[in-house]
């Protein structure tokens, strides 16, 4: 079987597709971006609605199957921005009732976990996902994926967008603040907060604008930043595999493209005895093939939609899912 999977909870209209063996046919995509920053859930979703038809065209092309060799759809039903959601979910209503096949809604955060088993072998992992609004820590509990931790304000991309913007840096901020790190030399001194497995950023942030206020150097002032939340959100991360027993720790989320990040979490996993788990690039920001194969796992374990079901959940928390397929 081949299943067609659509992403669009936020910035990212992507397109994967995926066979029941789990290989990945097809993984394209585009992305949303403005030039000030900031973001506009409406012009994303009128960016999703332009960019989904070609999108789709082209993971075909890239699979080298026909529209009829397509067995069924997935698409992100949440959680997410509204306009977002509803214009993917459209696009994926579209496909099921023109080639008459199934649907099935997916939680974005369960596929980019399943995305992560599938391609790095991790069995049972917690699962560290960091990216633009969410951070969380995530691991398998009785039936469900649980959160056990997670931001307190903002996510972690977030805080890192943000203050690539006070340092006029362009959106997105993350890879740009990444470069900067490696200049830096002086560890400033910022808030460091972790309550159990929860975090905060918005201390951080605010901390490291007035750091440049007074004229620190950027480049200290973005190695501090990095080295304070990852050493945060690893700590997060460990709390939880301690807690739970877990011996695997996963990555996930466009925050975990980070090289230092990365290097934390192994050098913790190290330290634990435990392994460590990072998918290639591509499926580690948002990214569709995420979304067919857990929709593929769905189905393939019962589960089944209607076009009334399809209604988008813009707070679709991860632990409502039930596993049916572990
Ligand atoms: P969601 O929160 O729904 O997953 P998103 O659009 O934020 O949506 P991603 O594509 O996973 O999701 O991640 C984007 C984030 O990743 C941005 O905040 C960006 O700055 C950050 N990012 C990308 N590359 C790096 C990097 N090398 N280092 C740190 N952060 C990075
Ligand atoms: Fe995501």
């Amino acid at each position: 079987m081949y299943v067609i999977g659509l992403e669009g909870t936020a910035h990212t209209a992507g397109v994967g597709i995926v066979s029941s063996e789990g290989d990945v046919l097809a993984n394209v995509k585009s992305v949303y971006t403005t030039e000030v920053g900031g973001f506009r859930p409406r012009d994303a979703a009128a960016h999703h609605a332009r960019e989904f038809p070609g999108l789709i065209r082209q993971a075909l092309e890239v699979s080298g199957l026909s529209p009829g060799d397509l067995g069924l759809v997935a698409f992100s039903q949440g959680p997410g921005m509204g306009p977002c959601l509803r214009t993917t979910a459209v696009a994926a209503r579209t496909i099921a009732l023109a080639l008459r096949i199934p649907i099935v809604g997916v939680n974005h955060c369960v596929a980019h976990l399943e995305i992560g088993r599938l391609r790095t072998g991790a069995e049972d992992p917690v699962m560290l996902y960091v990216s633009g609004g969410n951070t969380q820590v995530i691991a398998y509990a009785a039936g469900r994926y649980r959160v056990f931790g997670e931001t307190l304000d903002i996510g972690i991309g977030n805080m890192l967008d943000k203050l690539a913007r006070e340092m006029g840096l362009g959106f997105p901020g993350g890879p740009r603040i990444m470069e900067m790190a490696r200049r830096g030399e002086r560890l400033l001194d910022l808030p460091y907060s972790v309550k159990g497995m929860d975090v905060a950023f918005s201390g951080i942030l605010t901390a490291a604008k007035a750091h440049l206020r007074r004229g620190a150097r950027p480049e200290d002032v973005a190695f501090s930043v990095q080295e304070y939340a990852f050493a945060m959100v690893v700590e997060a991360a460990e709390r939880a595999m301690a807690h739970l027993g877990k011996e695997e720790i996963l990555l996930a989320g466009g925050v975990a493209l980070n090289e230092r990040l990365q290097e934390m979490a192994r050098i913790m996993a190290e330290e634990r005895g435990a392994s460590y788990h990072c998918p290639e690039p591509e499926f580690l920001p948002d990214n569709g093939a995420m979304i067919a194969w857990t929709g593929y796992l769905m189905y393939s374990s019962g589960v089944r939609m209607r076009i009334e079901d399809t209604v988008v959940r813009q707070n679709f928390r991860t632990d409502e899912v039930e596993v049916t397929w572990r």
